[in-house]
């Protein structure tokens, strides 16, 4: 059954009625890694090339996997959210890079507590981590900064994210950083002090599968604080729908 939406026309109340029943292969304790970063890795792969990842047969991609939620709290706690895109999954966590001075990293900087939230509509999967943020080192930030499209690059310099600016003055700060750096389409442009990466390393991820009657597949990855006696650095755990 596919959603069905009641509204009224122009006002602010509309009713979802109805949702879609989930059917997904099912999330199995023997199928799962032993590492939510690996696990991470394994269902990533399936959502870019389902066939080559060896999902079910007719398993549809996934467009744009990688857009992730990130959530972000201010010292105080006041907690913000917004989509940013993963850029590389290491074997220490997630990686993803912004402006250092908009406002998730000023509250990453202040709070180093992050949240992650992914959600594959396509194959009715969503996975959620929680963790803290490190900055990458300017090294890694200019590598990758060095690979994005020139106008990228221009971009960054760009925008200072997240300031209140007037109707024109983007425009303005492009033309202006045009001229700084050139015409020429190999012309170096050096990554922005205030540009880089982000690092969430996890303490907590959930792999969610949607299944009929909200009877969900759901298994909880938390990081051992004390070594555990197998030496296993990750408890597993199901949990209820
Ligand atoms: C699909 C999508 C991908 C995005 N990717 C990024 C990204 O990788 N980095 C980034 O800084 N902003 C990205 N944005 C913009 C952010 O959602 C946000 O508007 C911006 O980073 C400012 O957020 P802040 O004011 O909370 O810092 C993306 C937005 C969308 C919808």
């Amino acid at each position: 059954m596919s959603s069905s939406i009641t509204n009224t026309g122009a006002s602010a109340a509309l009713k979802i009625l109805s949702h879609n029943q989930y059917k997904t292969p099912r999330l199995l304790p023997t199928s799962l890694d032993p590492s939510p970063l690996v696990q991470f890795n394994k269902w990533l792969s399936g959502a870019l090339d389902p066939v080559a990842a060896g999902e079910e047969e007719g398993t549809p991609k996934v467009h744009e996997p990688e857009a992730m939620t990130l959530g972000t709290a201010t010292k105080e706690g006041v907690p913000s959210s917004r989509v940013v895109l993963l850029k590389e999954v290491d074997p220490t966590g997630f990686l993803f890079f912004t402006n250092y001075s908009s406002r998730k990293s000023l509250e990453l900087a202040a709070n180093p507590n992050a949240s992650l939230a992914f959600y594959w509509r396509e194959t009715s999967r969503q996975v959620r981590v929680v963790g803290r943020a490190e900055k990458l080192t300017r090294a890694e930030s200019d590598a990758y900064f060095q690979s994005r499209p020139r106008g990228s690059r221009l971009g960054a310099w760009a925008s200072e994210q997240s300031t209140v600016i007037g109707e024109h003055t983007l425009e303005e700060r492009v033309k202006e950083i045009e001229q700084r750096f050139g015409t020429d389409p190999d012309g170096k442009v050096d990554c922005p002090e205030n540009w880089g990466g982000w690092r969430i390393i996890p303490d907590e991820v959930e792999f969610w599968s949607g299944q009929p009657s909200r009877l969900h597949d759901r298994f909880r990855y938390l990081r051992n604080k004390t070594p555990a006696a197998d030496g296993a650095v990750w408890n597993i755990n199901r949990l209820s729908p």
